[in-house]
């Protein structure tokens, strides 16, 4: 079974645009769980522009899937945060201050001793460990001499292909796929988990879950909360879970 983690950054956002506290984000994960998604992701920032540090201390408190925290471990106010809270799942992200949204994945190899030692300290404090990567294979050899437990692939180019061959009506196709069901070969060859997530959609979601061997989670946030004003939050998730069916 492919676990779908829903993330609720922009339930955060859209609560935080009028100071109060609706939607309430507590009570939307604790739904979210109830609807079928397998766990709950949330990526706080430094700004906390979105999800704020007091929000994942009450998340842990309720979530009773998985809760899985992704951001910048190069902030030390993102390491004590996951260390405080011991989520399930802790996704190393390389974004900077302000970014709008993470647009790459680490360089494993030119990072590797920071890398092995962050990923040393999580580790110890029993979390797994995901780092968030572009497909490529030295790449994912470096994340598994990291000591990684997971890799979360990064979509966004995927899901970029898949929407250019549906507007032109030739659907998606082996150029699609190719480098992440590559990149998914060689993380299953070296026992390294694998993840996805950026720009997956109800479209596209279906397609990469067939064709990435040994694919174990989605984290999906901005298209599926769009979806929701349209369908309704039950039936967006239970329509992204049975694209992984
Ligand atoms: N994975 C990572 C590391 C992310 O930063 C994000 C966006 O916060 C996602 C997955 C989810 O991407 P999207 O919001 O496009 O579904």
């Amino acid at each position: 079974m492919i676990k779908l983690s829903v993330n609720i950054n922009k339930l955060a956002t859209l609560r935080n645009s009028r100071g109060g506290n609706n939607p309430n984000l507590i009570k939307a994960a604790q739904d979210i769980e109830r609807y079928g998604a397998d766990g709950i992701t949330v990526h706080p920032r430094p700004d906390e522009r979105h999800i704020r540090y007091t929000d994942v201390f009450e998340l842990k408190k309720v979530v009773t899937t998985e809760l899985n925290i992704e951001g910048n471990c190069t902030e030390q106010s993102f390491v004590d945060l996951v260390l405080a809270n011991k989520p399930t799942q802790v996704t190393l992200v390389p974004d900077s201050l302000n970014q709008l949204t993470s647009n790459h994945g680490w360089n494993t190899i030119e990072h590797a001793a920071y890398l092995k030692e962050i990923i040393t300290i999580f580790k110890n404090a029993g979390i797994r460990v995901s780092i968030f990567i572009d497909p490529i294979i030295e790449m994912i050899e470096g994340a598994k001499v990291a000591g990684a437990d997971r890799i979360e692939l990064y979509t966004e180019s995927y899901a970029k292909q898949f929407a250019a061959c549906s507007s032109e009506l030739t659907g998606p196709n082996e150029l699609t796929i190719a480098p992440f069901r590559a990149a998914a070969v060689k993380a299953n060859e070296l026992g390294l988990g694998i993840n996805a997530g950026h720009d997956l959609d109800f479209k596209n979601l279906k397609y990469f879950a067939k064709n990435i061997p040994g694919l174990l989670e989605v984290s999906i946030g901005h298209a599926l909360i769009c979806d929701a004003i349209y369908l309704g939050l039950e039936n967006t998730v239970q329509i992204y879970k049975r694209q992984l069916s």
